[in-house]
C-alpha cells in the first residue's frame, strides 16, 4: 500500500499527527525509534517564524528539526506571503514536506483567521496554498478537517482545488471544526475526498488500534492513516499499525523493564531538550501516559508530579517498576 508524496515514497502509510505540546522532537524520536515512517512537527506558527529568522534569532521552534528525516513540518498561518516564507525557511533547514495546518479548531487560531477557519474562506485558502507551493521544491500537503459545520461540509471540493494548485497529499479529520474533538470521527465521509481528487488522502481521527485502522481505510476508501492520541504513551503504536497493515501482525506492546528503560530514554531526552525546569514539567504527561494502565500507577504519578528532581523522579520510576 505504499503511496508517492511528491517524489517521496512511503512504503506503509502509517504517520504520526501533528499534536501541539506533544510531538516535540523527544517524542518524535521515542516514535522513530521504532521505526515509523513519517512523522509531523508541532504546528509551527508561520509569522513568529519568519520575524525570528530575520532577526537571525535562532530559536528552538525554528531549528529543533534539523536531523529528522523524513519528517513534515506543519505551519499555521493565514498571510499566504508569509506561509510562504514560513515554508521556505523550513525548506531550507531540512524540512522534506510542507504541511498547511486547515484543520485547527482552537480559537486564538481561528479568530486569527487561521487552521480551520481557512476551510471558511476557499479562496484565501487556495491563494495560501498556491505560494507555499511556489516558494518550496518539497511537496506540501494539507490537513484539514471535514468542514466548519454539517451545514457546511466542503473538504471534498477544498482538496480538489487544492490538488489543481499542486498540493501532494490530504490528511482529513473526519470532525468539523464545530465539533472539536466530540462525537466520533466519521471516516465513512472521507471516501467523497477519496472520489474527487488523485493525490493521496489520509484518514484521521480516532484511531486507537491496529483494527481501527484497518477498518478506518476500509470505510474511507483513503490510502494511509495518521494517529494522534491513540500514541500518547505508545510511541511503538505508528510500527504496531504500520506491521499489521503490511503482515497482519505486530509486535506486544512493550512492558516491564523494557517499558521502563524506555520511559527513562523519553525522560532524559527531554530534560535534555528543554533543560530541567521545563523539562521535568513536561515529562510529567508523558510519564502520566505511559503508566496510566499500570496496576496501582494513581501513587507514584502524584509522587513524580509532586518532584522536581529528575534524580528523584528516576529513583520513584525504578522503584514503582520494582513492585509490578
Ligand atoms: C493535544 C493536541 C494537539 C494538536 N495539535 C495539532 C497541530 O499542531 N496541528 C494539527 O494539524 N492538528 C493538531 N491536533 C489534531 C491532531 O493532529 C488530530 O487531527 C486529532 O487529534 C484527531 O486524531 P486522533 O483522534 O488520532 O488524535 C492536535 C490534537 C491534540 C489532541
Amino acid at each position: 500500500m505504499s503511496i508517492s508524496i511528491g517524489s517521496i515514497n512511503i512504503e506503509t502509510p502509517v504517520f504520526l499527527a501533528p499534536m501541539s505540546g506533544v510531538t516535540d522532537l523527544p517524542f518524535r524520536h521515542m516514535v522513530k525509534r521504532f521505526g515509523a515512517g513519517l512523522v509531523f512537527s508541532e504546528m509551527l506558527a508561520s509569522r513568529p517564524m519568519v520575524e525570528n529568522a530575520r532577526r537571525m534569532r535562532k530559536t528552538r521552534e525554528c531549528f529543533d528539526f534539523v536531523e529528522e528525516h523524513p519528517l513534515a513540518i506543519q505551519i499555521a498561518g493565514c498571510e499566504p506571503d508569509v506561509v510562504a516564507e514560513a515554508a521556505r525557511i523550513c525548506e531550507e533547514r531540512g524540512a522534506q514536506i510542507i504541511d498547511l495546518n486547515f484543520g485547527c479548531p482552537v480559537k486564538k487560531i481561528v479568530n486569527n483567521m487561521g487552521g480551520s477557519a481557512l476551510m471558511r474562506d476557499e479562496p484565501l485558502a487556495i491563494r495560501i496554498i498556491e505560494d507555499a507551493v511556489k516558494a518550496v521544491g518539497v511537496p506540501v500537503t494539507v490537513k484539514m478537517r471535514l468542514g466548519w459545520d454539517h451545514d457546511s461540509i466542503n473538504a471534498p471540493r477544498l482538496a480538489e482545488m487544492a490538488e489543481n494548485v499542486g498540493v501532494k497529499m490530504i490528511t482529513v479529520h473526519g470532525r468539523t471544526r464545530n465539533q472539536l474533538y466530540t462525537g466520533q470521527a466519521d471516516w465513512d465521509a472521507i471516501r467523497e475526498v477519496k472520489s474527487r481528487v488523485r493525490i493521496p488522502v489520509i484518514v484521521n481521527g480516532d484511531i486507537l488500534t491496529p483494527h481501527d485502522a484497518s477498518l478506518a481505510l476500509e470505510k474511507s476508501g483513503a490510502d494511509g492513516v495518521m494517529i494522534g492520541r491513540g500514541a500518547y504513551g505508545k510511541p511503538w503504536v505508528v510500527k504496531q499499525v504500520m506491521d499489521h497493515l503490511s503482515t497482519g501482525q505486530h509486535s506486544p506492546a512493550p512492558s516491564g523493564l523494557f517499558l521502563r528503560d524506555l520511559m527513562l530514554d523519553h525522560y532524559d531526552a527531554l530534560i535534555s531538550h528543554y533543560g530541567v525546569d521545563v523539562g521535568v514539567k513536561i515529562s510529567r504527561k508523558h510519564i502520566g501516559w505511559y503508566i496510566q494502565d499500570l496496576r496501582n500507577s494513581e501513587f507514584v504519578r502524584s509522587k513524580i508530579n509532586a518532584s522536581t528532581v529528575p534524580d528523584d523522579v528516576k529513583n520513584m520510576i525504578f522503584e514503582f517498576f520494582e513492585t509490578l
